[in-house]
């Protein structure tokens, strides 16, 4: 069984990567092997837009460190992801890696029904486990109605990995503290459970 986590907060030790270390935590304790990666660390670019992955579906031609990571997380039983809310969205670095996951993708039309197709050379079924950490406590002081979107919103990752299980876990009210996913126990061990039902495959 193998785990990766991919953290999309531009901070180093913050509140994310907090949860997806507890997480990753958690499933090596059921004896998972498993991986961390900053995307802070990497060089990614955006999407181009230049739909060369539909010549080769699931390869991007862009050469930079993205490429080979999501070619990586093709071979993970279960993918641990993280954002922080930037201006009631994710961060730009989570979008870049959605945006990019584009290449595994055809979106084509039936020529008999009419009706949209999905063509997705990413392998489904992987399980999946994301934080959504937000300076905001619940429910949210102010613009409250823009989270709806971004909760709706984030149901596109699960559907552009395939996923089979899916768990979202919300951290509100960290403000600016990097700490304040650290100090809260409860959250943790609320992360470290998450992580090690990665490592019980449901029926
Ligand atoms: C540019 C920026 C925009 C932010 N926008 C929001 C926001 O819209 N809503 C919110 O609740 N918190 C917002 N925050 C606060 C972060 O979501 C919060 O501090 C989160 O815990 C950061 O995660 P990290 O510690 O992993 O970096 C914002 C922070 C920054 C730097």
């Amino acid at each position: 069984m193998k785990v990766i986590g991919i953290n999309a907060s531009p901070r180093k030790k913050a509140n994310t990567q907090t949860l997806i270390e507890a997480a990753l935590a958690g499933a090596a304790d059921k004896g998972a092997e498993t991986r961390l990666v900053n995307l802070r660390e990497l060089q990614i670019n955006g999407c181009l837009g230049c739909e060369g992955c539909k010549k080769q579906l699931g390869k991007c031609v862009q050469k930079d460190d993205l490429t080979p990571l999501m070619q990586e997380m093709t071979t993970f039983d279960a993918i641990v992801l993280g954002t922080p809310v930037y201006w009631y969205h994710v961060s730009a670095q989570f979008k870049i890696l959605v945006d990019r996951l584009y290449s595994f993708f055809d979106l084509g039309v039936d020529p008999q029904t009419g009706k949209t197709t999905i063509k997705s050379a990413f392998p489904a079924g992987k399980e999946l486990l994301m934080f959504i950490s937000r300076g905001d406590p619940e429910p949210a002081p102010m613009y409250g109605q823009f989270y709806k979107h971004l909760d709706e919103w984030l149901n596109i990752v699960p559907f552009s990995l395939g996923a089979g299980q899916f768990e979202f876990i919300h951290q509100y009210g960290a403000n600016l503290d990097r700490k304040s996913a650290a100090n809260d126990v409860e959250l943790i061990q609320k992360a470290r459970l998450a992580g090690e039902k990665l490592t019980i495959r449901e029926s």
